[in-house]
């Protein structure tokens, strides 16, 4: 099975557009070793030939320009694409806004939990994808099924959903509701467990999380791959640099650093390789000269790039 990160960045992407932080600055200015990464999406495939796509970020086009395994393909006729399905883990921005991009009658099947399927059905522009071409199809949380395509046939690629802490989308937040995290529900942010027919070692994908509890420990303990929320480095990060006045907790990020960070949560957790993914543009970690860079790889821990290619 071989899985793609086809963005690392979060929200934003890295450089974001109007960001004058230095990270941002030394991105866009070309330094070596501080490299500009698109939003968060992860791509896998259990036979090399077709794709699952796991969150449509705004910068789709730019990444299927930039990655072979995603284009169209020679002799299959004047349209087409390897993406079988687009899976879902949450309705943010910058995991559905890409499915636009997607229009043009060509089939795929979407995959997410009801309250995201609830999210695109609300926005009557997503609407551009037909579901005579598009179906939309409901994930059970804790079910493990095969992803199929348009027409239903088997990708080889399985995946398990289960929700983790976390928030409903920024936009959808009811912020008469501080005290119930806004008006978050379970299934707004769900973690994948991703396998395959052949029964290769599992890998989860897990883009946003607010806290490791017990229960997620359990989960991941023992899987080839952890690809988890690398949003921040440290939980007032935003609020330091200057950008803004959240904090990752109330972003629905757990941050890297801290005794109830994710390194320091995740240290006993046997798994084959951990890697950050969804790196916000204020975190230093994007600079590989930085000491929190060298930390967060004295810990243990790979920092997602785009392109970046696990094989399990
Ligand atoms: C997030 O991950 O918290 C969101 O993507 C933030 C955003 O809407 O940009
Ligand atoms: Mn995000």
């Amino acid at each position: 099975m071989r899985l793609k990160i086809v963005g690392s960045a979060a929200g934003g992407g890295f450089p974001q557009w109007n960001c004058n932080y230095y990270l941002s600055r030394a991105a866009r200015s070309g330094v070596v070793g501080v490299w500009p990464r698109t939003q968060s999406s992860l791509a896998a495939s259990a036979d090399g030939q077709g794709w699952v796509l796991f969150n449509a970020s705004p910068d789709i086009r730019q990444q299927i320009a930039a990655t072979p395994e995603l284009q169209s393909q020679a002799g299959r006729g004047l349209r087409n694409t390897p993406i079988r399905a687009v899976v879902l883990t949450n309705a943010d921005v910058d995991h559905i806004a890409g499915l636009l991009s997607l229009r043009e009658r060509e089939p795929f099947a979407i995959y997410a939990t009801d309250r995201v399927l609830a999210t695109l059905r609300a926005n009557s522009i997503f609407n551009v994808l037909d579901p005579a071409f598009v179906p939309r199809r409901q994930l059970q949380e804790g079910e493990d099924i095969e992803i199929t395509d348009a027409e239903g046939q088997g990708t080889g690629v399985r995946v398990e959903a289960f929700s983790v802490p976390g928030k409903v989308a920024l936009y959808l937040e009811d912020t008469a509701r501080p005290d119930e995290n806004y008006g978050s529900e379970s299934g707004d942010t769900v973690a994948v467990r991703i396998s395959n027919t052949q029964g290769n070692p599992a890998a989860f994908y897990i883009p946003g999380c607010a806290r490791i509890d017990p229960g997620l420990r359990e989960r991941v303990s023992g899987a080839a791959c952890l690809l988890f929320d690398g949003t921040l480095y440290d939980d007032d990060e935003m609020i330091a640099a200057g950008v803004g006045p959240k904090t990752g907790r109330r972003m629905g990020h757990i941050a890297m650093s801290g005794v109830d960070g994710s390194v320091s949560s995740l240290a006993d957790v046997p798994v084959g390789r951990r890697i950050f993914v969804h790196i916000n543009n204020t975190n230093p970690v994007l600079d590989e000269s930085s000491p929190e860079h060298e930390a967060i790889r004295a810990a243990g821990w790979e920092i997602g790039r785009d392109g970046m290619e696990i094989r399990l």
